[in-house]
């Protein structure tokens, strides 16, 4: 019998979207990404819970994104769009890149110059996007695209376009899904605040729908340097490693206040070095690379779960919500010294210890 493949968001939650036609779809089979037990980095919290990485970065395009730009762009080419345009800190513009391509049309994006990792810039530049570089931030980056994107005739891909938020409920869905209930912690990333705001959105529907009987505190995890909603104001100059949540003031604050207020949740920060930390536990005790951003949801679990947040037999969901291949200098800027040795097996035995 021929194994029925995953045929993107649109399609495979076609009842919790009105359109498009899924046959109509600008897709490329997103969504249907790993649940992944954290059974060794669950160790590290003191008492017993479930832990799992809902992993993004096995998105067509590297990152969670893609949920909402499937929804976005096909509903653009719906309304007769003929070009794209969107601020982003590089995944928004990877993604919208892909699927403009797709969609035959042209894409502008805007991003606060030099401060994108090389691989998102990348994806962008391969995708025929035309790259505006901004000497500012992707606030500045977002206002501009807003006024452009009212004036003039290019559809505003950022998630300030509700078909975004919308397809990025399907995160909800599936972990839903996976897990065959809600789980009691989601913790996530927060940088201009659509993704929680989403997720949330995506558990009530899911509920309302009958599919889930209970809902989970919702934490979003802020990065130190940028964290305007923890302080409660904006950050002019927000500033961290991280730079996927390099975001100062962001669009959708109200919607994450009330993501976690509703839930019983909150809004945390974590420290570079503790992102770093989570950073590195994944990749080197599970085998999974995330960007430094994503790992920003682990360690708000590790914080929280060190300041004795959990009583034991939680579950916990953290997302990862993009690939560590896109910033491959984080990696670089921490390796060990490199080993280079003449081309002899018994320099690598020696290495190896069997000398
Ligand atoms: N993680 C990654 C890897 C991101 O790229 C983003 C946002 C977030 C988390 C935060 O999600 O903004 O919905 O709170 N990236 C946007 C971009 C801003 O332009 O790619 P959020």
């Amino acid at each position: 019998m021929m194994k029925t493949t995953w045929q993107g968001i649109i399609a495979e939650y076609a009842s919790f979207f009105g359109s498009p036609d899924p046959r109509e779809a600008v897709t490329l089979q997103e969504g249907g990404t790993p649940l992944i037990p954290l059974e060794t980095v669950v160790r590290e919290i003191p008492v017993p819970v479930s832990l799992w990485a809902k992993f993004e970065g096995a998105n067509p395009t590297g990152s969670f994104k893609d949920r909402g730009m499937t929804l976005a762009v096909s509903r653009a080419v719906k309304k007769g769009a003929r070009a794209l345009i969107c601020a982003s800190t590089g995944n928004t513009s990877a993604s919208a890149a892909a699927y403009g391509a797709r969609a035959g049309l042209r894409v502008f994006v805007v991003i606060p110059d030099g401060k994108i990792s090389r691989g998102k810039l990348a994806q962008a530049i391969v995708h025929h996007a035309t790259v505006i570089q901004v000497e500012g931030l992707f606030d500045h980056a977002l206002r501009i695209v807003r006024e452009v994107a009212e004036s003039y005739p290019v559809a505003l891909v950022n998630s300030v376009n509700p078909d975004r938020l919308e397809g990025q409920r399907s995160v909800a869905f599936e972990i839903s899904d996976q897990l065959g209930s809600a789980p009691d912690y989601h913790f996530l990333p927060v940088g201009n605040a659509g993704n929680i705001t989403a997720s949330w959105a995506g558990y009530k529907a899911y509920r309302e729908a009958g599919r889930i009987g209970t809902l989970p505190k919702m934490t979003g995890v802020q990065a130190e340097g940028a964290a305007p909603i923890v302080l409660g104001h904006v950050v002019e100059k927000p500033e961290t490693l991280a730079s996927a949540i390099r975001i100062g003031n962001p669009a959708s604050w109200q919607g994450a206040l009330t993501a976690a207020q509703e839930s019983g949740g909150s809004i945390l920060a974590v420290s570079d070095s503790e992102i770093l930390e989570a950073y590195h536990l994944l990749a080197s005790k599970e085998g999974i690379f995330c960007e430094p951003a994503s790992a920003a949801s682990l360690a708000g679990v590790l914080k929280r779960a060190r300041a004795g947040s959990f009583s034991g037999g939680e579950r916990i969901v953290c997302t990862l919500t993009g690939h560590g291949l896109k910033d491959p200098d984080t990696v670089f800027h921490s390796q060990p010294p490199e080993i280079r040795v003449p081309a002899r097996k018994e320099e690598v035995l020696a290495i190896l210890g069997f000398s």
